[in-house]
């Protein structure tokens, strides 16, 4: 099959991105992405490219090359959904937050309503490809309710789990580790798979598209999620053995990441993963492995989240300990509130946590992030309901300027690793602080002797 319109359900960081991808790479076939969010669509096509939802670097430039060519940002669902001949689903499958399987099962509605939207409309033969991370299975559910509506329409329902990690989107997505595609091994079920490789192969080497059957590609996603967060958290957990001990997790990490067999990527020790995904998909993974009576397997993966949520309480006790022994009052300033730089994604983000056990012990908090606005800051907390809205807008500080954020503090917390915060001037920021002036740095990422030299009291993670 010659494909020459496809069509995406969900336009936030994964549809966007990877449509705008597609579209700048094969200007033969119409990619168009809808999304029920009118705010959201209307923004992706704002005329001034600064102002699309998403930051990522580079993004922008390839929006502003394929927008109004081949690619189209839309509400109009249906519309989009019976012109095209592959549909991704992309939408969220955040974890339950009702029910059975409440806090760990991922929730499917969004994916039930998108297969029912798509069995409504489709008037001739569809590949509908699932693109969310969605537990072992789901096509099965998704097949069923696609197969039953009597209108004699044909689907195919592929697998095609995307692998990109925010802030580096556009790289991952142009030179991507591996495309993977699961399907049916039947006839039908391979052709729909060859429709799907013959679109990436338009900027993909052949050898890097692996096909698979359906199942092993839906659980290869939540697999790999799994082995990166459970590296961070066993070098989080040598992190605390190191600051008992004398040792430096940096150099233990470096030391470990040259034996080829494990490797030196994800050794990076820190106050703990955030991000939309590997909490969420390692809770599935538990819940799935538990509902097959598998409670070993279950017990294992859980232990990475156990230990992501002690790095990230532990962080904030060291802050109140060190600051003998209270921050009642005190005004900490936090370098970074997303979750990794380069993102404006602040879903999950370690910062969100130690702020909120700051803030029950009575801190302000100063809070400066290049891409994160005050509203976020404060929807991000007011999400939790520790306490009411008018509490939270009144313990965070924000400014717009960093210098501004760090004066007369009497510590600095850095929350994410954005290059800038290197590059600061901190003899003016230390010059600027209550004294001791303390840094808890939270990515290792400052110079530690440059800035005992200065005179502050300089704490990284594992040393
Ligand atoms: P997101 O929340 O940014 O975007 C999902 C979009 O889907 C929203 O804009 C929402 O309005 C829209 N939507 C929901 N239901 C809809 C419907 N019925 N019709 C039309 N639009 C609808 O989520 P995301 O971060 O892009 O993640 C999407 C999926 O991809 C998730 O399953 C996630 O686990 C997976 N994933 C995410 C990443 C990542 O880095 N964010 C990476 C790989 C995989
Ligand atoms: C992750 C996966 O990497 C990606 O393949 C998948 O598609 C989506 O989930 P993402 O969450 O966007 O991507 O970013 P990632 O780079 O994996 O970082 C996740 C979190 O782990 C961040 O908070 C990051 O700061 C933290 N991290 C990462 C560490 O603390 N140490 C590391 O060594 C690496």
């Amino acid at each position: 099959m010659k494909i020459t319109k496809i069509c995406c359900i969900g336009a936030g960081y994964v549809g966007g991105p990877t449509m705008a991808v597609i579209a700048q790479k094969c200007p033969q076939i119409q990619v168009t992405v809808v999304d029920l969010n009118e705010e959201r669509i209307a923004a992706w096509n704002d005329e001034n490219l600064d102002n699309i939802p998403i930051y990522e670097p580079g993004l922008d430039k390839i929006v502003g090359e394929a927008r109004g060519r081949n690619l189209f940002f839309s509400t109009h669902v249906e519309k989009a959904i019976d012109e095209a001949q592959i549909i991704f689903i992309s939408v969220n499958t955040p974890t339950k937050t009702y029910g059975k399987g409440k806090g760990m099962a991922a929730d499917l509605k969004y994916i039930e309503l998108c297969a029912r939207q798509i069995a409504k409309i489709a008037k001739d033969n569809k590949i509908v490809v699932e693109k969310s991370t969605l537990p072992v299975r789901t096509a099965e559910a998704i097949k069923s309710i696609l197969d039953n509506t009597g209108n004699g329409v044909q689907f195919q329902i592929l697998s095609n789990p995307e692998f990109l990690a925010e802030g580096t989107a556009v790289q991952d997505l142009l030179n991507p580790d591996r495309i993977l595609i699961g399907g049916d091994t039947t006839e039908d079920g391979q052709k729909a798979i060859q429709a799907l490789v013959a679109v990436y192969a338009n900027w993909v080497a052949a050898d890097k598209i692996l096909t698979t059957n359906l199942w092993s590609s839906e659980l290869s996603k939540l697999t790999a999620n799994a082995f990166l967060a459970q590296r961070i958290s066993s070098i989080n957990a040598m992190s605390e053995l190191c600051e008992k001990t004398g040792a430096d997790v940096n150099e233990v990490a470096k030391a470990i990441g040259m034996d080829s067999r494990i490797g030196s990527k994800f050794l990076k020790a820190s106050v703990g993963f955030g991000g939309s995904c590997f909490q969420k998909d390692i809770l599935n993974l538990v819940y799935i492995a538990k509902s097959y009576g598998l409670s070993e397997v279950a017990d294992y993966w859980e232990q990475v989240i156990i230990m992501n949520d002690h790095q990230k309480r532990r962080f904030s006790n060291t802050i109140v300990q060190t600051l003998y022994n209270t921050v009642s009052d005190k005004k900490i300033c936090f370098l970074g509130w997303a979750f990794k730089k380069d993102t404006n994604d602040t879903r999950e983000s370690a910062a969100i946590y130690v702020a909120d056990d700051l803030i029950n012990e009575n801190a302000k908090i100063a809070v400066y992030d290049p891409k994160v606005s005050r509203k976020k800051i404060l929807a991000d907390l007011d999400y939790l309901e520790t306490r009411t809205a008018e509490k939270n807008a009144n313990s965070i500080l924000s400014f717009e300027d960093p210098y501004e954020t760090c004066e007369g503090a009497h510590a600095i917390a850095v929350l994410t690793e954005w290059d800038e915060f290197v590059q600061y001037d901190w003899q003016r920021i230390y010059d600027s602080m209550q004294k001791p002036a303390f840094v808890f740095d939270g990515r290792n990422i400052l110079n530690g002797s440059a800035l005992k030299e200065i005179g502050f009291v300089y704490q990284g993670i594992g040393s």
